[in-house]
Order: structure tokens, then sequence, then C-alpha cells
């Protein structure tokens, strides 16, 4: 059995996280590894109310709020998703988690990195990923790419140089070992050979 391993999927709005979530199921699948899939903000039932509010383009929060509130869906997606799956032996796949809030809340609306890093050891007590995909792409084509499909969140919504700041505050992040950057300015087809490459070392590291 291979152990449990928790992967994260990061990237700026429409970096094509999700596009890539099927071809991460089934090729986990294919090798009979029990995964729970989940996202943030959410994953449960209040996560996924207060996503809700966070993405509502009705709703007005101070910078600390916004960012309690992300730390409070987490606290509650761990305590009741992340860490039981983990301890049950399933791996965990979930688009999006704290390095999202390094990159909006820290580099997009300027929240101190070490505010957050103090929230991020409150409620992880030393869990981080074990692989985080981070896709990145410039944002222009990231926003060509969903202004065809979608009304845009409190977050898409922002102005071009706020995606540019979550970009490049991702990317500052991904010095540590545990991010493959991922050019998603390609097609399908060379992501998905990375991807798999990356979760290929992942198994082999047992
Ligand atoms: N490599 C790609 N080539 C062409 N189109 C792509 C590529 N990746 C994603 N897209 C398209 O871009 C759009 C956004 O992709 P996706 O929804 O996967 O992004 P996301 O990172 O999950 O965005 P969000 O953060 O808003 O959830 C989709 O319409 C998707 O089909
Ligand atoms: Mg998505």
């Amino acid at each position: 059995m291979h152990p449990a391993r928790f992967i994260t999927l990061e990237g700026i709005d429409g970096a094509g996280k999700s596009s890539h979530l099927e071809f991460i199921r089934q090729w986990l699948q294919a090798r009979d590894i029990s995964a729970v899939f989940t996202r943030e903000p959410g994953g449960t039932p209040l996560g996924e109310a207060l996503r809700g509010l966070l993405l509502s383009v009705e709703t007005e929060a101070s910078l600390d709020t916004e960012t309690l509130l992300m730390f409070a869906a987490r606290q509650e997606h761990l305590d009741r998703v992340i860490r039981p799956a983990l301890a049950a032996g399933q791996w965990v796949v979930s688009d999006r988690f704290t390095d999202a809030t390094f990159a909006y809340q820290g580099g997009g609306r300027g929240v101190p990195d070490s505010r957050i890093a103090v929230l991020e050891q409150w409620v992880q007590q030393g869990l981080q990923p074990d692989l985080t995909l981070l896709f990145d792409v410039a944002p222009d084509v990231a926003a060509a790419r969903m202004a065809t499909h979608r009304t845009l969140d409190r977050f898409e919504r922002e102005q071009a140089a706020f995606h540019a700041r979550v970009r490049d505050a991702y990317l500052a992040r991904a010095t540590a070992p545990r991010f493959a950057v991922i050019d998603s300015g390609r097609d399908f087809d060379a992501i998905r050979a990375d991807i798999a490459s990356r979760l290929q070392r992942l198994v082999e590291q047992a």
C-alpha cells in the first residue's frame, strides 16, 4: 500500500487547476490509490458556507477578517476531512490550500506573510502538502480563458495588477521542494505528462 499523501493544486484564477482533477483521479484510481478530492475555501458544510460569503461580490470584509475566515474554513477542513482521510491511509487532493492565502491575501491584498504564517502554524501544526502542483500562466491568458465561461467572483473581479501580484507571490513560494511549477500556458497533454511524472515520483518516494 502507498503511504497517504497530501496533494494541493494552486494557481491564479483560470490557471487550469480544476481542469486536471479528473486526470489525477483516473491516474490514482488506475494504481488502486484511494483518494479524497476536496477544495478550498470549502470542503465541509461550514467551509462551503464560508466560501459562499468569501466569494460573493456582496461581501465586504476587512483584510484580516477575510484572512481569518479563510483559516476558519481551513481548520474545519483539516479537522473533518484532511486529517481523518490521511489517517485512514487515503490520499487527499485539494483544489487550493494555504499557499492560496499567502498568494491572494498576502501577495494580492498585502497582508504580511508573518501574520499568515501564525495562522498557518495554528491550524496546520506542521502539516504541509507532500506535493503542490502550481499551475503557472500569465494573468491575461487565464483571464481570456475564463472570460468566455462564467460570471466572475469577488477575487476574479480584481484588476490585472492584483492577479499579477498573486502570481508573483505563488512563484516566490515555489522554491520549497514540495512544489512542482507547471507551465499552464501549454496544451492539456503536455501539462498532464508533467502531472503524471510528479505523481509517479510521489508514489516512488514511499
Ligand atoms: N492548458 C489549457 N489550454 C487551454 N484552455 C485551458 C487550459 N487550462 C485551462 N483551460 C481553460 O481555462 C478555463 C479555466 O480553467 P480552470 O477552470 O481549470 O481553472 P482554475 O484554475 O480551476 O480556475 P479557478 O481558480 O477560477 O477555479 C477553462 O475554461 C478551461 O477549459
Ligand atoms: Mg477551479
